[in-house]
């Protein structure tokens, strides 16, 4: 099987646990505080998530922050508990963007939040710049052929990482003078130097922020894997990152 093909399987697995998961709650309490969660929105408390390390950002020094693909929005609140007066989330998700906006009013912060239904920019106005720019985006890779325009295909699956360099490219330049790109990234399985590739590709100079290692598959993903790949995955080092990117 080719690796794009176990990739679909394996995505294909977590989203039916994920939206079939009779225990998936409605407010659950991640990174010390509580947080709404809709129907048809990425749950962040299954898997390990930039936010555990958001204190490695630095939102306070920020007058601008735009989180890509916020789903429930925890990113874009810590940058606005932070201190960042303006923050914009995006998602091509519209309940992605209700979500946000329930949590910003949730922790106070609504005046400091816009959220904007968004294919990747295509919702940034004219003249809007950023002092930095984070997304966890979808992981995996997929045959383009298998995938449908659901907003979990969406979520879940970037065909040859296209979405990926555009949020690089494109991002480059709506970054304000000394402004970063942040990215919450694994590389499990697939291309271990893509990230690497896409910041040469993009000239962009890479920092790693965090490289959060597990010594197995993170328990709640480990039912996701085919029977047959799984003794082998577990014994694979996973590796986590959360990545600075800066314009050269
Ligand atoms: C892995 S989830 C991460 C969600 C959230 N940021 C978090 O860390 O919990 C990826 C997010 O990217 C969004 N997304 C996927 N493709 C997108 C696109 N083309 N434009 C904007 N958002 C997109 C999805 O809807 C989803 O909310």
């Amino acid at each position: 099987m080719e690796t794009r093909d176990l990739e679909f399987l394996i995505g294909k697995n977590i989203i039916d646990k994920y939206r079939s998961d009779a225990g998936r709650p409605s407010v659950f309490e991640w990174v010390g505080r509580e947080w709404n969660l809709l129907d048809e929105v990425w749950p962040p408390s299954y898997s390990p998530g930039g936010e555990l390390f958001a204190d490695l950002i630095p939102f306070g020094e920020m007058s601008s922050f735009l989180e890509m693909g916020c789903g429930v929005g925890i990113m874009s609140v810590l940058a606005a508990l932070a201190g960042c007066p303006s923050v914009l989330a995006l998602d091509i998700n519209p309940a992605a963007v209700e979500n946000t906006m329930l949590n910003a009013a949730r922790h106070g912060v609504a005046a400091r939040i816009t959220a904007r239904e968004s294919d990747l920019y295509s919702a940034v106005k004219p003249g809007e710049r950023f002092d930095g720019i984070y997304w966890n985006p979808p992981f995996l890779d997929a045959p383009p052929d298998a995938l449908d325009s659901s907003i979990w295909h969406e979520t879940m699956f970037d065909p040859e990482y296209a979405k990926l360099r555009r949020f690089l490219r494109e991002g480059r330049e709506l970054l304000a003078p000394d402004g970063r790109i942040y990215l919450w990234f694994g590389e499990a399985f697939g291309n271990p130097t893509l990230i690497r590739d896409l910041a040469a590709e993009t000239d962009l100079d890479l920092n790693v922020l965090k490289d959060l290692q597990l010594s197995a598959v993170p328990e709640a993903l480990a039912d996701a894997f085919p029977a047959f790949m799984l003794d082998a995955a577990q014994s694979t080092e996973w590796h986590l990152h959360l990545l600075e990117l800066k314009a050269r």
